[in-house]
Formats: structure tokens, sequence, C-alpha cells
């Protein structure tokens, strides 16, 4: 398959072939999701939960998403990898958003930058654009904003809260994202805001009329342990699995029944009397 780009994605939307995005933050998952022919890849800050162990995405610094970013890009040279902007690396003014967009594509090889945010970030959009790297927006239930909300939240409950996401939708598309994430956003508003759009939607815990569909690979793997957002469907056990081949490990190397012959290497060993040797040689 060919490297996917904004605009064969774009065409994908057209088209109305829907568009499947997965997180990923190391080599070794990447190259599975190149082999699976996943269309886009996030280097999500969620990595700041599923990989850090962090309770929020705010500890996340720009120096730890390119070094995970790096990996991920090397994995997947056929997908359409895009970078999160970890908290405070673009809030603090249209310069700083600049500077810290290059720095993700510059220093990791994606081909593209996220930020949460719909009105209050256009600046930093239209800027991060101007300056030739494609951005993809993430409005309706931003994890950065996690202490405004008071937790993480479904938004757009409510008439004017669905109006208000409305046009954080438009204001995105405005600014030039070509992607935006609809997080826990109601399905029927994120249908419309679909319809609405020339660009492309995804969502997460925003129904299926989005153009495309995004899950943290550890939850939609089942690989997360302890409680997984409603939308977080298993599409597989691999957490299970894992602890099973742990278990089997644990067990047969306290039983001393791994390494059994065929995983030595036996055929080049030395001879019983050389080892008789040096057994007397250092008694
Ligand atoms: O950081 C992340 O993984 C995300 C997705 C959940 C959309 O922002």
């Amino acid at each position: 398959m060919a490297k996917r780009t904004v605009a064969t994605l774009l065409d994908m939307k057209k088209e109305g072939r829907r568009i499947s995005q997965l997180t990923c933050y190391d080599y070794s998952t990447a190259r599975l999701m190149k082999e699976a022919d996943v269309d886009t890849i996030l280097v999500g800050d969620s990595l700041g939960m599923t990989m850090q162990g962090y309770d929020t995405t705010l500890p996340v610094t720009m120096d730890e998403m390119i070094v995970y970013g790096r990996s991920v890009v090397r994995g997947a040279t056929e997908q359409f990898v895009i970078m999160d902007m970890p908290f405070m690396s673009y809030q603090v003014s249209v310069a700083q958003a600049v500077e810290n967009a290059g720095r993700l594509i510059k220093e990791t090889g994606a081909n593209a930058v996220k930020l949460e945010g719909g009105a209050a970030v256009t600046g930093q959009i239209k800027a991060i654009v101007d300056s030739g790297i494609p951005v993809c927006a993430h409005i309706g239930m931003t994890p950065q904003s996690v202490n405004v909300f008071g937790g993480f939240k479904v938004q757009g409950k409510g008439e004017a809260n669905a109006e208000r996401v409305l046009k954080d939708a438009f204001a995105v598309q405005e600014a030039g994202a070509f992607m935006v994430v609809l997080e826990c956003v109601p399905p029927k508003l994120a249908a419309l805001i679909t319809k609405k759009l020339d660009i492309i939607t995804i969502g997460i815990g925003a129904g299926s009329e989005c153009d495309g569909q995004v899950l943290v690979w550890q939850d939609m793997a089942g690989i997360t342990r302890g409680v997984s957002p409603k939308f977080a469907r298993h599409f597989a056990e691999i957490g299970d699995a894992m602890i099973n081949a742990f278990k089997s490990y644990d067990e047969e190397v306290k039983a001393g029944s791994f390494p059994a012959p065929e995983h030595t290497y036996a055929k080049s060993d030395c001879s019983d009397e050389f080892l008789a040797g040096l057994d007397k040689k250092y008694n």
C-alpha cells in the first residue's frame, strides 16, 4: 500500500470510504499496524497514561513526545503519522505553537500535528498550517482540559453546548485544519458536524457517522487494566494472552523446563573432556 497523505485521506472522505486511526507509541507496534494496513496513526499524548502511568495527559513533555514519535515513524512507513502537541506546548502563544509543531515534524519525521481546542486555538492552527504543517484539531472532550471539565465527560450535551461544539468545528476548518477529532460528542451531533464539514472527522466515543474512528490501541486490544471508557470495544484480549505468556515463562523458568535442548546452542558446545579439564584447572 502507498503512503497515505492529506490528499489521499481527503479523497477517502469524498468517496465515502471510512478512515481507521489508532494511537501508537513504539516501533514494534507500529510495524504490526503497518502490516494490518491501518490508515493513520496518532502518537497521542495519551502515552502519559498508557506508557507512563500518569492519571492524566498533562505531565507529558515535548522531548518525551519526540522519543515516542520517532520510534513510531520508523515502523509505520505507509501510515499518515500525526503527533499530538502536549499540554502547554502551544497554548502560550502562536509563536510557541509554530516552533513546537516544527520540532515535532522535524525531529520525528511525522506528517502532521494535533492540538486540542476549537475557536480558542484558531490563531495557532492558522499559523502552523501557514508554516507548511498539516493540522488535526481536537474538539468535544479535550483531555488536556480535564481540570476545567472536572473529569473525562461527554461534551456537547444540551442545545447551547451542542451549538458551541458545532461552532468549534467550523472554526478549526476555517483556520485550515484538514482533520478534526470529535471526542465524546453525542452521535447525532457528530453526524451533523461530519455532514457540514469538508474536512475529515475522526470520532472517539462519537458514534459511527464520523469519517473515521480512533481508539487508544491498548484499550481496543484489551491491554488496559481497570476501568475503560464505554466506547473502547475490545477487539482482542491481548492483555490476558500476555499475562498467560508471562505466567508460563515464570513457571517454566522456576521448574527448569525452559530452556529445553532445542533452545540452546548445544551443537557448538565444548567437548566433555575440555570442560572436565577446566573443572580441574579451576578447582
Ligand atoms: O492522546 C490521544 O490518544 C488522543 C486520542 C484519544 C484522540 O487524543
